[in-house]
């Protein structure tokens, strides 16, 4: 082949080499620029060229070698901050980085703390499932057909029962589902906490969630009064809240006790002086309770006129909130690190 054309050869192929690693630009200097590469070879060819070409092709060899050289540099450059580390640089010996723990989420340790709490005087744990029928999320529990009732609890409906209630399905407005299934599949004397996730149509906000969690407690035995209830409930909020904590109860509405309370515990920041967490009354609200509405047994298959019991439900974000001062409901599931770090070591 005449020189010329492997000069041109040559031209093409340093122009279409790639040298996109350090191999490959190592590759790259041996095959055109090391003692037997190619540029080398051109140079060798040029002693057998007539004298009065040498000049000539000597200029375009000069070239050649200098376009070989000015890739080289490129690559050089390119890859001299790589972090490829080379085997000797590799310090077996040197300590590991510390790893970050995570930390348990804020509304799994108020969880777990009020289930021991009532685990101390007797509670089980029953679970039950989130996607409910009509019946164990409202029929059994005393709401009526077409009872406003029902508005108070913003349902996601599922499927529609077309006029029979017992085909509706929705996602549980409250774990009181749950504790339907345990008196429909247990018999009294029955001490339960549900603690699961329920789902209401809320519009979120600091306030409110679509879901959110909650425990829901239940006790059934011959002879249960109103003041077994008051008692379990302050010595639930001593517990969670300090030695100095007090309750009140002011009426309320549920339709499946009977009577109904709403629970407020004395403030836990001012201990009832007032401030600006309680609103300067001295009491925040923490729970529902009531008096088992007898309607509510003889539909679950218990004896109204032989038991009695009571049953009360909170919600887990709410105790979380006053025991931890979170502001805003949101916080709970938007994972951002630096809410989470906080509980870090919280057992
Ligand atoms: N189920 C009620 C709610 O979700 C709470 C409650 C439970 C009230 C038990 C009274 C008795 O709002």
């Amino acid at each position: 082949m005449e020189l010329k054309e492997k000069i041109k050869e040559l031209n093409l192929a340093i122009d279409s080499a790639i040298v996109a690693s350090k191999g490959e630009q190592e590759s790259f200097r041996i095959q055109f620029l090391g003692s037997k590469g190619a540029v080398k070879n051109l140079y060798e060819l040029l002693k057998s060229v007539p004298n009065e070409s040498k000049k000539e092709f000597g200029q375009l060899i000069n070239d050649i070698r200098s376009k070989a050289e000015a890739k080289l540099t490129e690559a050089e450059s390119l890859f001299e901050n790589s972090t490829e580390t080379k085997r000797s640089e590799i310090d077996l010996s040197r300590p590991e980085e510390d790893t970050e723990l995570g930390a348990r989420h804020p509304l799994s340790l108020v969880r777990r703390e009020i289930i021991e709490i009532f685990n101390r005087i007797g509670y089980t744990v029953s679970e039950g499932p989130e996607i409910e029928d009509d019946w164990h999320n409202f029929s059994a529990l005393n709401f009526p057909p077409d009872h406003p009732a029902r508005d108070m609890q913003d349902t996601f409906f599922i499927t529609k029962g077309d006029g029979d209630p017992k085909k509706e399905m929705a996602l549980r407005t409250h774990t009181s589902s749950v504790q339907v299934r345990v008196m429909e599949n247990s018999k009294p004397p029955i001490r339960t906490i549900s603690p699961g996730r329920v789902y209401r149509n809320e519009a979120i906000s600091a306030r409110a969630h679509c879901f959110f969690h909650q425990v829901e407690g239940l006790y059934i035995d011959k002879d249960v009064s109103f003041a077994d209830l008051k008692q379990t409930l302050l010595y639930f909020a001593k517990e969670m809240f300090g030695e100095k904590a007090n309750i009140r109860m002011r009426p309320s509405y549920f339709p499946f006790t009977e009577p109904s309370a709403e629970v407020d515990v004395s403030c836990t920041l001012c201990h009832g002086k007032g401030c600006n967490v309680c609103k300067y009354t001295g009491w925040l609200e923490i729970l529902g309770c009531g008096m088992v509405d007898p309607n509510v047994l003889d539909a679950c298959g218990i004896d109204s006129n032989v038991y009695s019991g009571f049953a009360f439900g909170m919600g887990i974000e709410r105790i979380a909130q006053l025991k931890y001062r979170v502001t805003d409901l949101r916080l709970y599931s938007e994972n951002d690190i630096r809410f989470l770090k906080q509980f870090k070591g919280a057992y």
